[in-house]
């Protein structure tokens, strides 16, 4: 696996690979890679004849009292299990490689920054759209891959793409969940006993409301209090939001219909997870993957 920390060496090897022909797919990825991660990989592997993943904990999309300094961080694990998935590429750089003066120039997500995640975290998706545009521009990859885990975030980078006309395809993988139902995030390893215990509930409601969405159930505020009734005896769990919303306009729908996306995040203690479903989706929309 190749393994490069500065800019012009990625693009470099980039470069030399399209103009032989090979098709050329990146992962981005803040690291401490789980399952979630290296399934892009498997995805996107599909796609393209090399694969470059980077891991690069890019601290323009933490905001002030965020998790930036206790964020985990283990590049030589990283590199390992990239080994074993067989990456052909890593990309690792460092923070002043990638952020040599403050920047001045940032992009803006508009509205549908300001939605879910952006109402409480106003930074964030401008500091995402904004190293993923990088990011783009490093390794001009043919694709690119993203978890719907992190639900907003693609919707946001597709748009992006459209709007900037950027040359590069996306694709969207599924989300990998842990057995007992639980989406696989770097930051579950921050929960305690109790907290881990009651994090799978937040998978539990939202299969719950899909349940009830299934059996006909159209009206959003009656689904949301089904997802909100099992939450709810969860003293570890706070909710910050819990929402049916489009999956192009992150509106709220007061009907739900089959692809609308009911969209959670809750604290447990001082972890904030995020977690999402497609309503008209079976179970298998999303990868369990077995202990
Ligand atoms: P990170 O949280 O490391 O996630 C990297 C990629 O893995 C994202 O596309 C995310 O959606 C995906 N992912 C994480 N957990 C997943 C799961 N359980 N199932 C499926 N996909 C999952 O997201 C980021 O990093 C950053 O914001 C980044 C895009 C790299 C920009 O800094």
């Amino acid at each position: 696996m190749h393994d490069f920390r500065t800019i012009g060496g990625m693009r470099a090897w980039s470069r030399r690979h399209r103009a032989d022909g090979h098709r050329v797919g990146l992962v981005p990825t803040m690291g401490f890679l789980h399952e979630g991660h290296l399934h892009l990989v498997d995805v996107i592997r599909e796609h393209v004849d090399q694969v470059v993943v980077s891991v690069f904990v890019n601290p323009t999309q933490f905001g002030r009292g965020e998790d930036l300094d206790r964020y985990p961080r283990d590049l030589d694990r990283d590199r390992s299990v990239l080994r074993a998935r067989s990456a052909d590429c890593l990309f690792h750089p460092t923070e002043r490689e990638m952020y040599p003066t403050p920047g001045v120039i940032s992009v803006d997500p508009g509205v549908l920054g300001q939605q879910l995640c952006g109402r409480t975290r106003p930074g964030h998706f401008p500091g995402v759209l904004t190293v993923v545009s990088k990011l783009l521009h490093i390794v001009e990859p043919d694709v690119a891959i993203f978890g719907r885990k992190d639900f907003q975030q693609s919707v946001l980078i597709e748009h992006m793409v459209r709007d900037l006309d950027l040359p590069v395809e996306i694709i969207t993988a599924p989300i990998v969940r842990e057995a007992d139902g639980l989406a696989m995030s770097s930051r579950n390893r921050y929960l305690n006993y109790e907290r881990r215990r009651a994090a799978p509930t937040i998978a539990r409601a939202l299969d719950t409301a899909r349940a009830r969405f299934k059996n006909g159930q159209r009206d959003s505020a009656k689904l949301v209090d089904s997802a909100r009734a099992i939450l709810a005896p969860q003293s570890e769990i706070t909710v910050e939001y819990l929402d049916i919303v489009d999956p192009d306009t992150l509106t709220a729908m007061a009907v739900a219909d089959v692809s609308s996306m009911m969209v959670v995040a809750a604290h447990l203690g001082d972890t904030r997870l995020i977690d999402n479903i497609v309503l008209g989706a079976g179970t298998s929309s999303d990868l369990w993957v077995p202990v």
